[in-house]
């Protein structure tokens, strides 16, 4: 990447850049792996971001104090959709590692938001770059850290439980926690993914409504399959794969 190196204290599985602004650091390194100037391994951590992305089209809003890192990955253990809950799980173990004792407060929101007291800690896009085998990945990952002046409701900042935590830590513990999720279950697989995501999920077991092929569905969150699709059993006793698009975890009411 042609960005200045960044001293942070990561294995030498990444090599870590870092710019003060810039538009979405997912946008510059799907660049960057599109002209042959990122490879895997390569990580762009920015101080802000102009013009940050979320899922679903959304914009993500980045002032300084937050951690706004992307990473490019070779997805040479072909578990292509389960990465989302593998980085959820890292961004998980790092910040649950800062919080200690707190940490069973973290919960993991399907696909793979980080939730604290029903309020978003954390989110994780995913983007493919090019149409290379085994895929590129760039994972892209934003934690609120600092606390604004002027809070959001849906929101939980990480410094009201850690006043102590910075960007760069929580940058560097979760470098680490990839790094060893990725080996871990190099050997265990899909199967201990799915369980080591289950251990932590948001509202497993509640009323979830979601829309599938135009049609509204209602159900309640049962499980995971063994590619990270949320399995929704509908009234009737059936389930439902759910693999993508907006899912409401709530009652039909609350979802409108
Ligand atoms: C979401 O919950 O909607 C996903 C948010 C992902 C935000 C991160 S911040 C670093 C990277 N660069 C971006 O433009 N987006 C991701």
């Amino acid at each position: 990447m042609n960005a200045p190196t960044a001293r942070l204290s990561t294995s030498a599985d990444w090599r870590v850049s870092r710019l003060d602004l810039t538009d979405s650091t997912n946008q510059q390194l799907l660049e960057a792996a599109e002209k042959s100037r990122a490879k895997p391994g390569d990580v762009l951590i920015a101080d802000q971001q102009s013009a940050g992305r979320g899922r679903q089209g959304r914009q993500w809003l980045s002032p300084v104090g937050g951690l706004y890192l992307s990473t490019l990955i070779e997805d040479r253990e072909g578990w292509g959709p389960i990465w989302a809950l593998v980085v959820g799980l890292a961004a998980h173990q790092a910040i649950g590692n800062i919080l200690g004792r707190e940490a069973h407060e973290l919960k993991l929101k399907w696909p793979n938001d980080l939730m604290r007291d029903d309020r978003k800690l954390a989110g994780i896009l995913i983007e493919r770059a090019g149409e290379r085998q085994p895929w590129w990945l760039v994972m892209g990952i934003g934690i609120n850290v600092h606390v604004p002046e002027q809070r959001e409701p849906d929101i939980a900042y990480l410094q009201d439980i850690a006043p102590d935590a910075t960007a760069d830590i929580l940058a560097e513990r979760l470098l680490e926690a990839l790094s060893a999720l990725r080996k871990a279950f190099a050997q265990g697989g899909k199967a201990m993914i799915r369980k080591a995501w289950l251990d932590h999920a948001w509202r497993l077991g509640g009323p979830v409504s979601c829309h599938v092929d135009g049609r509204k569905l209602h159900g309640t969150f049962r499980d995971l399959d063994g590619d990270g699709a949320l399995l929704l059993e509908l009234a009737d006793g059936s389930t439902r794969k759910i693999s993508g698009g907006v899912v409401h975890f709530g009652t039909e009411q609350e979802a409108g």
